[in-house]
């Protein structure tokens, strides 16, 4: 575990794991596993399996995803440089993405940004400016930076799968360090407007993913294994494109346990400006 905690990415090449012991060595290191908010039940779901996120590009009939279908567009996002699952109150610590089969061909990607180094390296001034704010993540926010087109206006049953989650920006690491949690769900700071809070969001996302502080991973062959921490570091995948191969990667996302998993309190929110969303069929007269 020093060592996780030290360099927050692992690889284990080559492991021949099957999903049930994907799952069991996942287990291992928490109290919970994440279960797919996307999982609809197991006649919809190719891997069949509530604790595994289909995160590669093949349909539940073999097929290979096709451009503009609604699965091509939600990929779109993973693509942007995030974080798994921030917008959960209860956030996740760590992510296990395997691959089954051989990798896509011509090439196949995860990169992983190091959010410790990028704090540090930051100007005090800066860091004082940072230190008090809470960020709103949301997964529909970055699904619709990713594809405005289909995710514009997300649909009821995916809206409702999902609220927003809130979150301190400037975090203590495992190892002690401070570290920054953001990246493409981070929505809205409280307190400053959409476009203020984009702004400095986006500034701090392309610090942080300088080539000095990114490290990228090639997927060799089935069986490949990445463990990464969620708490220290934001990732990104390679984009869909027309001419990929079969990409067969599955994910497990292991739950936070630790003392700032649950974010902040509501009693914060409020102090920072938080205004609570109306709640329709509520009438006050
Ligand atoms: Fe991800």
């Amino acid at each position: 575990m020093d060592n996780q905690h030290k360099y927050a990415v692992i690889i284990f090449r080559s492991t021949g794991l099957d999903n049930a012991r994907h799952i069991a060595f996942s287990q291992q290191l928490g109290e919970k596993l994440e279960i797919n908010p996307f999982f609809y039940g197991i006649e919809k779901d190719r891997l069949r399996e509530p604790f595994l996120w289909d995160v590669g590009n093949i349909e539940l009939d073999g097929s290979l995803v096709k451009k503009d279908s609604r699965r091509w567009h939600h990929s779109l996002g993973n693509a942007l440089w995030h974080t798994d699952s921030s917008y959960h109150q209860q956030r996740s610590k760590y992510s296990i993405l395997l691959s089954h089969g051989n990798p896509s061909k011509g090439g196949s990607w995860t990169h992983f940004a190091d959010t410790r180094r990028a704090y540090a390296d930051l100007p005090q001034e800066k860091k004082d400016e940072l230190e008090n704010l809470i960020v709103e993540h949301d997964l529909w926010h970055s699904r619709k930076l990713a594809s405005p087109q289909v995710y514009g206006n997300p649909l009821p049953h995916e809206l409702a799968a999902k609220p927003p989650a809130h979150h301190r920006l400037v975090q203590v690491a495992p190892d002690g360090r401070k570290t920054l949690y953001l990246a493409a769900h981070a929505k809205l700071i409280l307190g400053r407007s959409l476009e203020d809070s984009q702004k400095l969001l986006w500034e701090l996302i392309e610090h942080c993913t300088q080539p000095k502080y990114v490290f990228s991973m090639e997927w060799l062959s089935g069986g490949d294994m990445v463990w990464w921490d969620n708490r220290q570091s934001m990732h990104r995948a390679n984009t869909y494109t027309e001419s990929m191969t079969a990409r067969d990667v599955r994910r497990t996302t292991i739950i936070d346990d630790g003392p700032l998993a649950y974010g902040v309190s509501l009693e914060d929110k409020l102090a920072a400006g938080w205004v609570p969303p109306e709640i329709e069929g509520v009438d006050d007269a």
